[in-house]
C-alpha cells in the first residue's frame, strides 16, 4: 500500500506545525501529495489552504501575514481565513472582489499547541489527551521534521516492542533483552491500544537523568494508543511513578515521506529534568528509528501472506488489520463514520 492510494486517509486530522511557529509568518506543508499553506488567524487560531494563489498560482507560503490575512507575495492579493479575498490592491475603487478570488480552504484547528489539518471533512475528532489540561503535567515540544520513509512504517515501529533490543542498542536496549512477552492487544473505537513491559538499559547519563533512575535496568509500563492511521499516543510510566507521555503525529507527506510532529507531556519540573534533557534523550531514541525506517520500502505490506511473523508481533499484525480495512471501505472503528462516508 502507498499511502496516496487510500483516498480515505484525507478524512483523518493530522498535526502538522506548531502553532507558536505561525508568528513568524505562513508555513508550507505537504499532506498526502497536497501542498498547503498555514498562516495565523491573528486570533490565537489557524488557517489553512492548498497552497495556489487563483489569480497567477504564485506559492502564497512565501508570502506573509497581515491582519489575520494571508498576502501573496505576486501582487499582493489578500486572503482572509475562510479563504476569500479580503483586498486586492490592483482593483479599481468602487469593483466588487471577484468571488472566484477565493482560497482553496482545508480543515484546520489548533489543539494542544499544535495545527491540524484534514484534507477532506474529517470522520473523527483530535484525539483527547487529557494530561495536557492536567496541571500536574507540563508540555515539552519535540520535533517538527520530514523523514524520507513512508508513515506506515513510522506506525508499524511505534507497535513493535521487538525491535528496542537491537535498534536501540545506543540508547536503552541490548539483544540480550530481545525475548519479551507479546504485547496485549485491544482494538478500540479510534485504532487500538497495545500494552507491554519493556526492559530499559540505561546506557547513557542522560537516559539515567531523564527517567530519575540510578540502576543499570528498569522497567517501562507502556500503554501505546493507535489514533489511526497514524498517530500514537504513548504512555510510559516507571517504577518510581514518572509519567512520560508521547504524542507521535506522523502525517503522510506523500508515499515515501513522514512528517514527525511530537511532543510529551511529563508529571515532573523543569528542576527535576530540563525539557532540553528530556528532548536530547527522545532524540537520540528518534534518531536510531529514524536510520532504520529511512531505509525501508514505502509499499507497506497489508497481507500477512507477504511477511513472516511471530507471536511478538502482534502489534503490527493489528496495525495491517486496521489499513487493510481503511483500504477496503469496510473498517468498522469511529462508530462506522468512515463507513459511511466511504469514497
Ligand atoms: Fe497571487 Fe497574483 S499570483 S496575487
Ligand atoms: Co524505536
Amino acid at each position: 500500500m502507498y499511502v496516496t492510494e487510500v483516498p480515505d486517509f484525507r478524512k483523518f486530522w493530522y498535526p502538522i506545525a506548531f502553532a507558536e511557529d505561525l508568528n513568524a509568518g505562513p508555513l508550507a506543508r505537504t499532506l498526502l501529495g497536497v501542498d498547503v499553506v498555514i498562516w495565523s488567524d491573528g486570533d490565537g487560531g489557524a488557517a489553512a489552504a492548498h497552497d495556489l494563489c487563483p489569480h497567477r498560482s504564485s506559492k502564497l507560503s512565501i508570502g506573509h501575514v497581515e491582519d489575520g490575512c494571508v498576502v501573496c507575495p505576486y501582487h499582493g492579493w489578500q486572503f482572509g481565513a475562510d479563504g476569500k479575498a479580503t483586498h486586492i490592491p490592483q482593483l479599481d475603487p468602487g469593483l466588487p472582489i471577484p468571488p472566484k478570488a477565493t482560497l482553496r480552504s482545508v480543515f484546520c484547528t489548533v489543539r494542544y499547541g499544535v495545527v491540524w489539518v484534514a484534507l477532506d471533512e474529517p470522520v473523527g475528532g483530535i484525539p483527547e489527551v487529557p494530561e495536557f489540561d492536567d496541571p500536574g503535567f507540563r508540555f515539552v515540544r519535540q520535533f517538527d521534521e520530514v523523514w524520507a520513509a513512508a508513515a506506515p512504517r513510522l506506525v508499524d515501529n511505534s507497535f513493535d516492542p521487538a525491535h528496542v533490543a537491537y535498534v536501540h542498542q545506543g540508547t536503552f536496549g541490548t539483544p540480550e533483552n530481545a525475548r519479551i512477552e507479546p504485547p496485549d492487544i485491544e482494538f478500540t473505537d479510534e485504532g487500538l491500544v497495545m500494552r507491554v513491559l519493556v526492559t530499559v538499559e540505561n546506557h547513557l547519563d542522560i537516559a539515567r537523568r531523564t527517567n530519575g533512575v540510578d540502576e543499570q535496568q528498569t522497567v517501562r509500563t507502556t500503554e501505546s494508543r493507535l489514533v489511526a492511521p497514524f498517530l500514537r499516543v504513548m504512555s510510559i510510566t516507571y517504577p518510581n511513578g514518572l509519567r512520560h507521555l508521547l504524542v507521535t503525529g506522523i502525517a503522510p507527506v506523500d508515499d515515501r515521506h513522514l512528517r514527525l510532529v511530537q511532543w510529551a507531556a511529563r508529571n515532573d519540573t523543569e528542576a527535576d529534568v530540563p525539557a532540553a534533557d528530556v528532548v536530547a534523550f527522545d532524540r537520540a531514541v528518534t534518531l536510531e528509528d529514524k536510520w532504520l525506517l529511512e531505509m525501508t520500502n514505502p509499499d507497506y505490506e497489508l497481507e500477512l501472506a507477504q511477511n513472516v511473523h511471530i507471536k511478538v508481533d502482534r502489534g503490527t499484525i493489528a496495525v495491517r488489520k486496521i489499513y487493510r480495512e481503511i483500504a477496503a471501505g469496510t473498517w468498522p472503528g469511529l462508530g462506522g463514520r468512515l463507513l459511511e462516508t466511504a469514497s
